[in-house]
This record gives structure tokens, C-alpha cells and sequence, in this order.
């Protein structure tokens, strides 16, 4: 069996297996050997994208899934993460997706004896997201090496960039930064946006994360998207074969303008689509001996 906390623990030929395995299923592949085994997918933060494909995953997979519900069980007794993991695995759960605030929450279920794939920890990672990101990337480059990639938004909050900007280093691509100053966290060279529009294959866009600010951010939204977001305006600046990624949901009219969401460079919805096959991909890994 095996775990997937974060993509530091794969190495690069593991994710191109992954991304080919998911490529693999999109263009039709069958696979039965997970039939009838039991996941629980346990969300103790909102989502719909990840919670809902990881279901049609175990769905087409033939798996009989769970979907915990955070707010109506004895996590509201005070009971802990790690407790309610163990009861899972004593109930005789095959496996379990979980998504939960706390950065690197996994850390205290390294013991736990079934695998569990990671649906996000607070802002610090976002495996199967930069999976399917990666995948989007090769379906429409056909290669990641030499890639430009500017990752565009609130860097700070978001799990997303941090596991893209590691990954796609690893991967060759050149990793920029952009967006307001008080969202950078240094994680890659900051540049303006207008500065780097033309050069960049990749403009992947960051939602604005209010809910983990804990503080009212100073920009209004029409001047956030004048000064960071893509605009009509902007997507006429880029590259011919540029695109637009996003891992949403996104503030529309905020850091993506309404007529930018399913203009012709936009790869968003493909993205949720792709969501569904890497995550089949990491469901058949996690059974790999
Ligand atoms: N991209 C993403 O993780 O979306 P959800 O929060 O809806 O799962």
C-alpha cells in the first residue's frame, strides 16, 4: 500500500507513471482490481473539485465509497484526528482521502496501516491538484522541460503554488511569481505581470483566499483585477500557444475577469475534468504493492 501526503515523497519518474496512468484512463483504460474495495473520504474543510472527483474516481473504479461528514460526528465531542482515522481503520475501511487545515497533519497517521491519499492540508499541500495541473500541462505541451510558468495570485495561502513550484522546478520549468506584494512569499522570483504576459507558457491564477487571511485585504476587487487579475486585455499579450490555468473555485471578476473563465486559452474546466483520471491513477498507486 502506499500513502500520498505530498509529492516530495514521489520521485519524478513516479509522477510521469502517474500522469501516464491518468492520460491512460482518460483515453478509455479498464481497471477492476479495486472492485468493491471501501474508501472514506473524510473533508474537514469545504470542497467540491476535489471531494466530488476523487468520488467519480472511486466510482469508475468500481470502489464502495463513504463521505464523512464532518459536521454531524463525534469530531464535534472533541474527538481528534488521529482517533477518528483509527476508527475508520478499525471499521475495515481499504483506504481514506482527507483533506484537513492543518498543515502536515499527516505526520501523526504515519502508523496507520491503510493508505490515505492527501486532499489538501492547509497551505501546504495539494498533491493530486498539482497532478492534474501537470497533466493539463503535458496534454497540451507534450513535455514540461524548458516550460515557462507564472503562478499569479495569493502565493502566500495557497497549497496549490506551493506544490507546483516545487514540482515544476523539479521538472525543469521555470517558475515565476506575481501579484499583490503582501502575497508573496518568496517562494520564486517575483515579476510584474505586464512584464512577463508574452513570455510565459503557463499563467496559472491563484484564487484570492479571504477565509484564511484573517485580516481585510487593502485592494478592492475591481483594482485587484486592473492591477493582478487576467483581463480580456491581458490574454491578448500572451503567446498564441499560452494558457490559462486555474485550480479554482475562483473569484470571478476578481482575479479572473468573467470573460476570461471559458475564453479560448482557459484550461480551468479540462482541469477539473483531468481531476477525475489522476486521481483514479493515484487510487490504483495506493493498492500498488
Ligand atoms: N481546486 C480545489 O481543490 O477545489 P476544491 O476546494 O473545490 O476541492
Amino acid at each position: 500500500m502506499k500513502n500520498l501526503f505530498s509529492l516530495k515523497e514521489l520521485t519524478v519518474l513516479d509522477i510521469h507513471r502517474i500522469i501516464d496512468e491518468a492520460i491512460a484512463f482518460k483515453n478509455g483504460k479498464k481497471f477492476t482490481d479495486l472492485k468493491g474495495k471501501k474508501i472514506a473520504n473524510l473533508f474537514f474543510e469545504n470542497s467540491t473539485r476535489t471531494h466530488y472527483s476523487f468520488i467519480v474516481a472511486e466510482q469508475n473504479l468500481g470502489i464502495i465509497d463513504t463521505n464523512f461528514n464532518a459536521a454531524a460526528s463525534s469530531v464535534n465531542k472533541g474527538e481528534s484526528l488521529y482517533d477518528t482515522v483509527r476508527t475508520f481503520e478499525s471499521l475495515g475501511y481499504d483506504g481514506l482521502v482527507i483533506r484537513h487545515p492543518q498543515n502536515n497533519y499527516f505526520n501523526q497517521l504515519e502508523d496507520i496501516s491503510i493508505p490515505i491519499m492527501n486532499g489538501g492540508d492547509g497551505t501546504g499541500n495539494h498533491p493530486t491538484q498539482s497532478l492534474l495541473d501537470l497533466m493539463t500541462i503535458k496534454e497540451e505541451f507534450g513535455k514540461f522541460d524548458g516550460l515557462k510558468v507564472a503562478i499569479v495570485g495569493d502565493i502566500r495561502h495557497s497549497r496549490v503554488a506551493h506544490t507546483n513550484i516545487d514540482m515544476m522546478r523539479r521538472l525543469n520549468m521555470e517558475v515565476c511569481i506575481s501579484g499583490p506584494k503582501e502575497f508573496d512569499d518568496g517562494s520564486a522570483e517575483h515579476k510584474e505581470l505586464n512584464d512577463i504576459l508574452s513570455d510565459m507558457d503557463v499563467i496559472m491564477l491563484l484564487r484570492v483566499q479571504y477565509e484564511r487571511h484573517g485580516y481585510e485585504i487593502q485592494i478592492p476587487k475591481t483594482e485587484y483585477l486592473k492591477q493582478y487579475g487576467m483581463t480580456k486585455d491581458r490574454v491578448k499579450q500572451m503567446k498564441d500557444t499560452a494558457i490559462i490555468m486555474h485550480p479554482a473555485p475562483f473569484n470571478r471578476k476578481t482575479e479572473i475577469d468573467d470573460d476570461v473563465v471559458e475564453c479560448e486559452k482557459s484550461r480551468i474546466f479540462k482541469q477539473m475534468t483531468n481531476g477525475v483520471f489522476v486521481r483514479m491513477a493515484v487510487l490504483k498507486r495506493a493498492f500498488e504493492v
